[in-house]
């Protein structure tokens, strides 16, 4: 326990967020304690067991605070309190304990961009005079023609980034959904909100916050608006206020950029201490598809080194849309063609699917995908269900399709809820291939061959090598370029890395002049190789195969 009454295990490192295994999931799509339809604080603390068990080391919660849930959530009414429909606060301090009691950090949300415009700062700007301090806290202008540079980022349901309100006469800038007022961030009073809404989480012992929509905190005419140094300096001075108050937490920044961008989140170490590695994601669906390693290793070569005590987040699917922003034209193309033909798989810039139905529910390209996720360089962030290969629905309205309950078993309403049916916030899975009946924990559980026990397996080699997470990577470059092969290195830990990105088994003799005479321990896979020689080491894979070996 340290002075907050913090407990979080053995491992005080701080560097920790190097070493986690991070599970994404929303409280409302957890457990329904109290059968309302809607799963709530008292729920998730149920399932702490679960997620232990899985081993996954840190639970990333969706926004769970006060909200009229026209973004899910995203759109905050009050930033210091739980939803109602969630629990008390009181619910989520026993949450928190009992998740830190197992050894489990807990990452909230700060959802500060911009507000609901049901936010008490927004109803009191909108009534306040202009150049007040309090009309200030938001974005106004008599004209929408400010900031023509900034992209429309929900471009299936907004036209502009500006709209008008009629209370002020007078037009806020909003960056999202238009009932998400933008919060100024040259106002002072905003900038120190921010970080008292930040203590307020701290104190009470969350251990790191994802930074939501992040590179547009600030609006400069003649810029496109993101990643402007205002931001930069800004979360320079929020990282040191929370270093000097609050030691050992973690800032995740969701800057959905390139990566030369993207690692400017980093700063010298002084900005955040993660970022989502955004470029990777649809290039390792490329890849796979493709059956060639080239998108892999291109976007790793223009991924430039990062600070020693900083991380990359990466994952494969997370609760938006597969975002297709970090690609170019002719790639979009190509996923839209190859994994969204139906139009009504569309969102905005990106695919509205979960894993495994992108997958085509085919469990070795499942399997291959979950180990490049955890063989890459960065921290890995499994997708609540994706772990049993949870089917989506892509006839529920905007990101919905991926935010339907748990399936815990195959009782009613799969074991998610005792509510009547008619009364989730959002329906079951039925689709006859990812039927809630055939795919949820219990039936899992109970199957050691199960795509459940393998993530469970996954998880636990995954553990066992620091270089994992923190080690360097060095391709090979065999000439056959269905393979995938990498080294991960760090201190005296050598792992060896071979994926078949193919449909077909594949031969490729592998350079390993490097580690010439060590003897590869397999730790992953599922066949016997030749010790290593002076010559190239030639190795045969199957289909979508994968293999992980210690030297
Ligand atoms: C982030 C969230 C997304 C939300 C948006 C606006 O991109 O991931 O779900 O809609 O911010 O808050």
């Amino acid at each position: 326990m340290n002075g907050n009454g913090r407990n979080v295990g053995p491992d005080e490192d701080p560097l920790w967020y190097k070493d986690a295994i991070l599970y994404e999931l929303h409280v409302r799509a957890f457990l329904d304690s109290n059968a309302d339809g809607m799963g709530d604080f008292r729920g998730l603390a149920q399932k702490l067991d679960y997620l232990q068990d899985l081993g996954v080391t840190a639970l990333w919660l969706l926004p769970f605070s006060p909200s009229p849930w026209r973004d899910d959530g995203y759109d905050i009414s009050d930033y210091t309190d739980v939803h109602p429909a969630y629990g008390t606060l009181r619910d989520f301090e026993r949450f928190l304990n009992e998740a830190h009691r197992r050894g489990l950090r807990v990452i909230t949300e700060i959802v500060v961009n911009h507000t609901s415009d049901q936010h008490p700062w927004f109803q009191r700007a909108r009534r306040s005079p202009p150049g007040s301090r309090w009309r200030d806290f938001y974005v106004w202008s008599d004209r929408p023609d400010k900031y023509k540079d900034a992209r429309i980022i929900f471009k299936d349901f907004e036209t502009s980034n500006w709209a008008w309100d009629p209370v002020a006469n007078a037009y806020y800038w909003h960056r999202f959904y238009s009932h998400q007022p933008d919060l100024n961030f040259d106002s002072p009073y905003v900038r120190q909100a921010v970080k008292e809404i930040a203590d307020f989480w701290l104190e009470m012992g969350v251990d790191g916050f994802r930074l939501d929509a992040i590179p547009y905190l600030y609006e400069r005419e003649g810029t496109n608006c993101e990643n402007l140094p205002e931001t930069h300096q800004y979360l320079r001075e929020l990282r040191q206020y929370i270093d000097a108050k609050h030691p050992g937490r973690m800032l995740l920044a969701e800057a959905n950029q390139w990566p030369e961008d993207a690692i400017a989140y980093f700063g010298a170490g002084d900005e955040c201490n993660m970022a989502f590695h955004f470029p990777l994601m649809p290039r390792l669906f490329m890849a796979i598809r493709m059956e060639d390693r080239f998108p892999i290793l291109e976007i790793m070569e223009q991924t430039p080194a990062i600070p020693p005590n900083c991380q990359w987040a990466i994952f494969l699917r997370n609760h938006d849309e597969l975002t297709l922003e970090m690609v170019t034209d002719d790639e979009r193309d190509y996923m839209y063609r190859v994994y969204a033909h139906d139009r009504q798989m569309r969102i905005n810039l990106g695919i509205r699917r979960r894993l495994a139905p992108l997958l085509g529910n085919d469990r070795r390209k499942i399997e291959l995908m979950n180990a490049l996720l955890f063989s890459m360089p960065g921290t890995p962030v499994i997708y609540y269900g994706d772990e049993i290969g949870m089917g989506d629905n892509i006839y529920l309205g905007d990101r919905n399709g991926v935010r339907t309950p748990m399936q815990w078993s195959a009782d009613r309403n799969a074991g998610f809820s005792r509510a009547n049916p008619q009364k989730l916030y959002l329906p079951i899975i039925i689709d006859p291939a990812y039927h809630y009946e055939a795919i949820n924990v219990e039936g899992q559980q109970n199957n050691p061959h199960s795509l459940l026990w393998w993530m469970k397996h996954l998880i636990e080699q995954r553990k066992q090598f620091k270089a994992l997470g923190r080690g360097t990577l060095e391709f090979l470059r065999p000439s056959n370029r269905k393979v995938l092969a990498f080294f991960r290195r760090y201190e005296d830990e050598i792992l060896l890395v071979v994926a078949n990105l193919s449909r077909f088994p594949q031969h490729v003799e592998l350079d390993l002049g490097a580690v010439n005479g060590m003897t590869p321990v397999e730790l992953f896979g599922r066949a016997e190789f030749p010790p290593i020689g002076d010559q190239c080491w030639p190795i045969s894979i199957g289909t979508y195969g994968y293999f992980s070996f210690a030297l």
